[in-house]
């Protein structure tokens, strides 16, 4: 009886318009201070300005979320990116707004499993950093999240389970990385798979302090002696802060070629226009060569 209504409230949860599974606030946080966590971004809609998921900086052109914030939004010209920012009533002198060009979701972005949600977003004019608008560190190649280290999770998402009020102000909350194993003997007795390679696993066995809705697609860092190292992207759970169902994220460390290869590959517009023009050369020679062929038949 339980866990069916957790699990239909969840599958309801994660049908609201795509953006799904976490879009609201931090269980359990804390109010975070200006510059502390300089790569953290609220993604909104332009029309409504309502903060739907998180984001950060991962250069001056690019942030990174998840796909499933993403996924309704038929146009990047339909939301923006707030940097440099904790309190988004009141906002603070680096508040500053970003239009976005493009976002690339994983091409293999399951909505059902929420397997390799992921996705970049493109701003339309170079990010300024300052103290307080910076990018995060991306986990070198085969750098993990290590089980049981303590990792912060940041957000406006909702600050209980089924609450509808957000915060204003960006909450943080320590959260241990959980054992594979664990989490997929946890998630299992809801009928939901964790993919570990894909997917990890944080928060506490007897729940409390947990991402939320709204949280989505923001950052789960790591202090690597000193440096913090985004290590996740909040992607979802089933209800929030809830015993024994940490919230799971997205593995960014198994994503760093795909990050790579994308940022590469849409970055360079110069690029895009030689591919463009050898394409138009191949082509015309294609051309060339048929009629060469019927002229001389
Ligand atoms: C993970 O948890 C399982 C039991 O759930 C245990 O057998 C295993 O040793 C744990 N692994 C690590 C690395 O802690
Ligand atoms: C990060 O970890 C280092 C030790 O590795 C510690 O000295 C430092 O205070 C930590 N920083 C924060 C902000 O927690
Ligand atoms: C990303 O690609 C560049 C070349 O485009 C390469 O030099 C660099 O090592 C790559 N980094 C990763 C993490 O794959």
């Amino acid at each position: 009886m339980f866990w069916v209504f957790v699990f239909s409230s969840f599958l309801v949860i994660a049908n609201v318009n795509g953006v799904y599974g976490r879009d609201s606030r931090i269980v359990g946080g804390v109010d975070a201070t200006l510059g502390r966590w300089p790569w953290q971004g609220s993604i909104r809609f332009i029309s409504t300005g309502t903060n739907f998921c998180g984001c950060s900086v991962i250069s001056n052109r690019w942030l990174i979320s998840a796909a499933h914030c993403t996924e309704g939004i038929r146009s990047a010209s339909s939301i923006e990116v707030r940097l440099g920012v904790t309190n988004l009533l009141a906002g603070e002198a680096t508040d500053v707004t970003y239009r976005l060009t493009s976002f690339h979701d994983h091409p293999d972005y399951v909505s059902s499993t929420f397997l390799n949600d992921i996705t970049l977003l493109q701003t339309s004019l170079p990010i300024t950093f300052n103290a307080n608008v910076r990018a995060v560190a991306l986990p070198s190649p085969g750098m993990i999240a290590i089980v049981g280290s303590p990792c912060w999770i940041t957000g406006w998402g909702t600050t209980a389970d089924s609450s509808s009020v957000s915060p204003n102000i960006l909450q943080q909350a320590v959260v241990p990385i959980v054992n594979d194993s664990q989490c997929v003997a946890w998630y299992r007795q809801e009928g939901i798979m964790v993919f570990t390679n894909e997917q990890f696993c944080a928060g506490y066995e007897a729940g409390n302090i947990d991402s939320c809705q709204g949280d989505s697609g923001g950052p789960l860092t790591c202090n690597d002696t000193g440096i913090f190292v985004l290590q996740g992207i909040t992607s979802y759970g089933v209800g929030c802060a809830l015993s024994r169902r940490p919230g799971v994220y997205t593995r960014v460390s198994n994503y760093l070629t795909w990050i790579n290869e994308t940022i590469v590959l849409y970055s360079n517009s110069v690029g895009q226009k030689c591919t463009s023009s050898l394409r138009a050369i191949l082509f015309s020679s294609f051309f060339f060569l048929i009629l060469h062929k019927l002229t001389t038949f």
